[in-house]
Parts: structure tokens; sequence; C-alpha cells
């Protein structure tokens, strides 16, 4: 018997209790223990009924994903649920906290379920390029049908108790003892249940083969390319054709081909990145500070996004403008937001009022004096960041952290403006702040580990994924991505038109190309660095100038209904615009370049070599901890698809060898722009790949 699964009778009821902290995960051990348990239970005489109840925190979360890609001891899952399942005895699956995967598949082949009021249940297989693979697919469209099934599967995302119980997927609900309501309810049910009646129940087919046709049409446009949503709507759809158990042989062999496939390690790996990204050595070392109140200085579009992501973690929030009109504007930014949330119903104007009580608009510096954080989001321009942190020092308390949402400036280069520089760090949010999760935590070398340790907190508080970027120009995520931009504008001038090389990105699983992301930011915003950069510009280096024709005539992208591409009436999808091909046509022909055409394999290989060059780069420097870092920070931050688990991971599965070989080969044509990194070609002759530098 293992300890992490026990069984006590209370009178005639067996609680079989799990106990695998922190999420009760079903490793091998807990699927033995459930199995052993419950055969106890049932020759025990005593026994009237089954309750299976997680201990600590939660109900299973699921399978127990580190386990994933070894061989999995036996009993498997499926075969612990069909036990459940074919018990003589009534079962009932007790849930609290998140009852997730093959957690809530366990619930489902239980006969009844009573959950905590604050459960929360769900399939969230898909999220790790999988399917729920023990028994789900077949179990919950039986219970609730296909197109609710088909929603909990395909966008994975948990479920209220009540939603839960809604749709017929739990029978009670209760609030407080859930041990004791649990061996309450087993006390009353006197039958077992089977979920697994045959498709003859099904009522309506035409409306199923409806629910099965709708989720199709939604997958091919919002889950593109992914291979896991087909085959649960495969999954699903055999509940129409086959028995049960032909069903579940099914979602079986489903399981194991999405487990064998890349789509799957790439989305485990970003899994487990993402939880690692928080770790880093200061937070380690030091506890956060107390974060109850925020400062951000501007209003502006990140100022503004900022802003909402703090209200809505519950975060009072005092903004500063420089005048009446602008802090009117910066306090009209944010509330702009939740209208639009209101006007499609995913808000009502009461809660905006409430949230917005949560806000103060000044344009009195004065008033930041008692917060204990202030995020400065002004214009990028060293001169105005420093004057706001003269005045921030001046006001603001003992202990407040102070922190600049720069894009690119040196964090020393300002904070060198107060007396108290080891209490500055940068928080890189991105546009728009709300909604995208990533967030680069910029150290400095003089911050105080509690300072940072504050950055990190701030960041779980606004359910943010936080990544420790190293204080150099444009972090991790704006130096790699110039990086990798560079190589398009070489590709374009080579070549490929800015619509081939969208395209291959769309292709690969991007949601959009390099150059509407630029139209979309504003093409000034480049054209300004650049201009900036020029003096000390390295002559040997290739410098493309299309983007900067396109910018001379006025052309800045969407604000302006013309960049890379043509936006007629507003639209915000671009069309290709013959004018753009001709200014490139007449920059190659001043140059002397013949185009030669580009593959969408050979745009994306020197795309993506030169992202991963450069990525090593930033490694190498320290910039980046561990290349799982610059994973989760392109996956999170630039739209790098999830499934091929960040450009680190994808090298890995590609093969760094054959990466570097590339990149050799394109060195060819420029030694400047694809120099190897040193850490690639010494990685490459010690036979390692990045997962080994993830481990060290
Ligand atoms: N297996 C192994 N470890 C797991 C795990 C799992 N299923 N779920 C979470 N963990 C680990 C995390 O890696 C983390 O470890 P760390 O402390 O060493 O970093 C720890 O548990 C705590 O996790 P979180 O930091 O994520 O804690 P939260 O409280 O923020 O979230 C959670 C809890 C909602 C349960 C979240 O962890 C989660 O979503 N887990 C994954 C759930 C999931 O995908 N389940 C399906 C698994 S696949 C499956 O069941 C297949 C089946 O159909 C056969
Ligand atoms: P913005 O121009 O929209 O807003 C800047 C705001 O700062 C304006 O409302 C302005 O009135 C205010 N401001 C200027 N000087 C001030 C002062 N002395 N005191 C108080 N307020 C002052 O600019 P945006 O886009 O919000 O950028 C702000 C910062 O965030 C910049 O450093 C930028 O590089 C960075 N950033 C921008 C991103 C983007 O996509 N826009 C993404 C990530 C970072």
């Amino acid at each position: 018997m293992f300890d992490q699964v026990t069984r006590t009778n209370e009178q005639n009821i067996a609680v079989i209790e799990i106990n695998n902290p922190p999420v009760n995960a079903l490793g091998y051990a807990v699927r033995k223990g459930i199995l052993d348990c419950l055969k106890v239970a049932e020759a025990d005489d005593a026994v009237t009924a089954i309750v299976i109840i997680g201990s600590g925190r939660t109900f299973p979360a699921g399978a127990d994903i580190t386990e994933f890609g070894t061989v999995m001891k036996e009993p498997h899952l499926p075969e612990v649920i069909d036990h459940i399942e074919s018990c003589s005895k009534p079962v009932v699956a007790a849930l609290h906290g998140t009852a997730l995967g093959g957690g809530f598949e366990i619930a489902l082949g239980s006969h009844y379920r009573i959950a905590d009021a604050n459960a929360r249940v769900g399939l969230p297989e898909v999220h790790l390029g999988l399917l729920p693979g023990a028994g789900g697919t077949q179990r919950l469209p039986r219970l609730c049908g296909a197109a609710f099934a088909l929603d909990v599967m395909l966008k994975g995302t948990p479920i209220s108790a009540k939603a839960a119980k809604d749709a017929g997927l739990i029978d009670r609900i209760t609030k407080g003892d859930l041990r004791r309501a649990a061996i309450t309810f087993a006390n009353e049910v006197r039958t077992v249940r089977k979920t697994c009646d045959e498709t003859s129940q099904l009522k309506d087919h035409a409306a199923y083969r409806a629910d099965l046709a709708a989720a199709h049409k939604m997958i091919t446009t919002r889950m593109k390319g992914q291979i896991a949503p087909l085959k649960i709507i495969a999954c699903v759809e055999a509940i129409l054709e086959k028995p049960f158990h032909e069903g579940r042989q099914l979602e079986r062999q489903c399981f194991m081909d999405c487990m064998a496939s890349d789509q799957s390690k790439g989305m485990i790996h970003a899994f487990f990145a993402e939880r690692s990204s928080a770790k880093v050595p200061e937070a380690s070392r030091a506890e956060p500070r107390i974060l109850e109140t925020l400062g951000v200085v501007g209003g502006g579009t990140m100022g503004a996004g900022i802003t909402v992501a703090a209200l809505n973690g519950g975060l009072p929030v005092t903004m500063i403008e420089r005048d009446t009109e602008s802090i009117a504007r910066g306090r009209g930014n944010v509330e702009k937001v939740y209208d639009r949330l209101v006007a499609k119903g995913r808000m009502t104007t009461n809660e905006k009022n409430t949230l917005m009580t949560l806000y103060t608009g000044s344009t009195n510096y004065n008033d930041l004096s008692n917060v204990d954080m202030v995020i400065e989001a002004v214009f990028e321009r060293l001169d105005v960041k420093r004057a706001v942190f003269e005045k921030l020092d001046k006001v603001i308390k003992p202990g407040a952290v102070l922190a600049s949402n720069t894009s690119y400036l040196n964090i020393d280069s300002i904070s060198s403006a107060t007396k108290r520089p080891d209490q500055v760090i940068g928080l890189h949010f991105f546009s728009p702040a709300n909604i995208m999760k990533l967030l680069e935590i910029v150290v400095p070398e003089q911050a105080a580990d509690d300072v940072v340790a504050t950055g990190f907190s701030l960041a779980k508080r606004l359910r943010k994924v936080p990544v420790r970027a190293g204080n150099a120009t444009g972090f991790i995520g704006n130096r790699i991505l110039g990086k990798y931009g560079v190589c398009a504008a070489h590709m374009m001038e080579d070549g490929a038109t800015p619509y081939e090389i969208d395209n291959a990105l769309l292709d690969f699983g991007y949601p959009m190309g390099i150059h509407a992301m630029y139209d979309l930011a504003g093409l000034d915003i480049g054209w300004d660095n650049r201009k900036a950069a020029a003096p000390t510009r390295d002559p040997d280096t290739r410098y493309v100038t299309i983007a900067d024709r396109i910018c001379e005539n006025g052309w800045f992208g969407q604000k302006t209904g013309r960049g890379f591409y043509i936006y007629k009436d507003g639209a915000r999808r671009g069309s290709h615009d013959p004018e753009v091909l001709s200014i490139i046509a007449d920059i190659r022909s001043k140059k002397g370049i013949t185009p030669k055409s580009f593959s969408a394999t050979e745009i994306m290989e020197r795309y993506l070599a030169a992202m991963v060059n450069e990525g090593c780069e930033v490694l190498r420097e320290g910039v980046a901890l561990k290349p799982s870092d610059i994973d989760v920070t392109f996956v999170y931050g630039y739209g790098f698809p999830r499934y091929r688990g960040g450009p680190m991971k994808y090298a890995d599965m590609y093969g760094v060898q054959k990466m570097l070989t590339n990149i050799q080969k394109y060195e060819k044509e420029d030694p400047v722009f694809w120099k190897p990194s040193q850490l690639l070609v010494d990685m490459v002759a010690q036979g390692k790949e990045f997962e080994d530098l993830n481990k060290g």
C-alpha cells in the first residue's frame, strides 16, 4: 500500500483519500493506491458505498505530467476508472479545488459527483496538445451533450461547480465540510449508475452532428494546425457510430498519437517553462515587499493598459498625468477598455463602476506619497523619464518600489536620477497590457532582492507570466525581435515579398505576420529608433531601407491606413499594396540585386535561425537565465505558436546541429549578420541541446 492513498471506513462508508501534494496528480503510486483501496472496499461486507476525495488543496488536477514521455507503470488510468465504474457498490467522487483532466475523468467514471461550491472542473488536456485519454471524450458528451462537452474539451477552460451542475455533470453542490457532505450523500445513494449508455440513447443525432460541424468550423480558424482538437472531435463523433468500448479504443489510440507528437512535446514544455520562469534567485533569497497600492505615471496606451490590469487584480491605482487634459484622457483610456467589455456583454456597468472606484487620477505627484509601487509609462525618452524619476524620488515613501515600462532604455540610466537606484527595476509590459500575458522583469545589477521579488509578486497578482531579463538593450524579447526583423528585411530585399513572409509565418502557426504586426504597432516607432541609431551603425552591416521608404510616404501602418499593407476604410485586415512592391523592386534594382524566390520552408528556416542564434547570444551574455525563459517570452509576448514550445524548444526538435549548419551556410553570404553564436557552436560540439541548459 502507498502513502499517497489511504482508506478509512466511516461506519459503512469507505473513504478513499488521495494525498499527493501539491495537486494530487495521478502518478503511479496514486493510481495503484486507488485501485488497491477500491478492491478492498468492494470486498468489505461492512461497506455499502465508497467516497473518493482529495486531501489538501484539490481533487486530482490530472495525470502526472512529469510521467509523460516515460514508460508508465500499470495500472493505467483508464483501467482504474473502469474499475470505479464497474464497482458493485456506489462510488461518490467528492470534488474541491480544481478537478481537472484525469481527475475529472475519475469523477465522470464515478456513479455520483458532489462538489464544493468553489470547485472548478474541466478537461484542459488540449493545452498540453492532448485529448482526455481516460474516457473523458466518451463519458462527457453522454452526460451533457455534444455542444457543451466540445466546448469544455476544445477550450480547455475549467468551469465552475455551478455551471457543471447546470449541465448535468454534478449531482450536488455543498458548502463547508465536503468530506462529511460526501459521506451523507453516499449514505443516501443505493444504486450504481452507468455513464456509458450506448449510442442508441442519444436522442437527436441531427443536432449532435450540427454541434460537431460547428466545432469543426471553430477549430479551423482558431486552432488551425493543431492535431488534438481534430482528434477530440473525431472521438466525440465516434459516440454516434461506435459502442462505448470501441469509442474508448479510438480515444486511447488518439491519445497515444497526440502524446507522440511534437505538438504535445512543445506544449508540455511550455507548461513547465511557464512555471519555472517565476523561479528566480532573487525571489528565493527574499520575500516580496507589501504591495497594496500602485501608482502609474502616464495614462497613454501602456499606462492605461497597466492600470486596467491592476484594477482587475484588485489593486487600487493612482494615475499621474502632465495636466488636466491629459489625465482626463488617461481616465478615458481606462474607461474605454471597460466600455468595450460592457458593449460586448462581458461586463456589467455595475462591475465597471466598482472597478473604477479603485482608480484615482491626478496631476500632482504628491498623491503618490503613500503608494507601495510606482510604474512609469511616459514617452520613450531618457530625459523625460529621468525627470519623472527625479520627481518620484522626492515624493514616494522609503521602501516603495520604482519601475519603468521602458521598451529599450537602460534602467541604470533612468535609476541614476534617483538616490535609491537599488529600489528600481524594469517592468516591461506588452501591448495591450491588460491582455498580454508576458511581463519582462528587468533586473539591473544594483536592484535589491526584495525589490525584484516584489516585481514577481505583482506579476502573480496581475496573472501575468513573468520572465527575468538582464538590463541590456531590448532585454530578451525586443533584442531578439530586432535580429529576426532584420533577417526578414534581408529576405525581402533579396526577393521575398512581405506578404510571402507573413504567409509563411501564418502557416507556421503565428496569429499574424511580422509586417502586419509592424503595421499594427506603428512603423514610425522603428523608424525613430533607426534614425537614432544611424550615427553609431556599423558601416559593415547590411542596411535595408524598405521600411524607411515606406515611412517617408507618411505610411505608418494601420493608424494612417497604409503601411506594408493597405487598410481600406479603417479595415483591421490589410490587403496587398502594389506600390509597396514597386518600392521594394526599385530598391533592389538600385542595389543591383536580382530577386530570387524563397519557399515558405526557407523563409522559416532563416527566420528561426536568426531568432535562435540571437537567443544564444542573449543566453551567453546572461540576459536570459535559461533557454526556456526565451521560449516563454516568445510564446506569451510575440505570438510564437505555443504548440511549438518556443524558439529554443523548436530548435531542439528541429535539431540544433542542423540549425547551426544552416547558419554556417548563410554565414557565407553575410558573415557579419550570420556569425554563429559561440554558445551554439559549443553546444553542438558537446552534443548538447537547449534542454540540457534548462536542466543545468
Ligand atoms: N502533473 C504534475 N505536476 C503538476 C500537475 C500535473 N498534472 N499540475 C500541476 N503540477 C505542478 C506544477 O508544475 C507546479 O509544480 P512546481 O511547484 O514544482 O512548479 C505545482 O504542481 C503547482 O502548480 P501551479 O503552480 O500551476 O499551481 P496553481 O495553483 O497556479 O494551479 C492547477 C493549479 C490549476 C492545477 C494548474 O497547475 C494546472 O492547470 N495543472 C495542469 C492541469 C492539467 O493540465 N491536467 C491535465 C493533465 S493531462 C491528463 O490528465 C491526461 C488524462 O486525460 C489521461
Ligand atoms: P503614449 O504616448 O501612448 O503615452 C505616454 C503618456 O505619458 C502620455 O499620455 C503623456 O501625456 C504621458 N506623459 C508624458 N510625460 C509625462 C510626465 N512627465 N508626467 C506624466 N505623464 C507624462 O506612450 P505608450 O505607448 O503608452 O508608451 C509608454 C512607455 O511604454 C514607453 O516607454 C514605451 O516605450 C513603453 N512601451 C510601449 C509599448 C507599446 O506597444 N506602445 C509596449 C511596451 C512598452
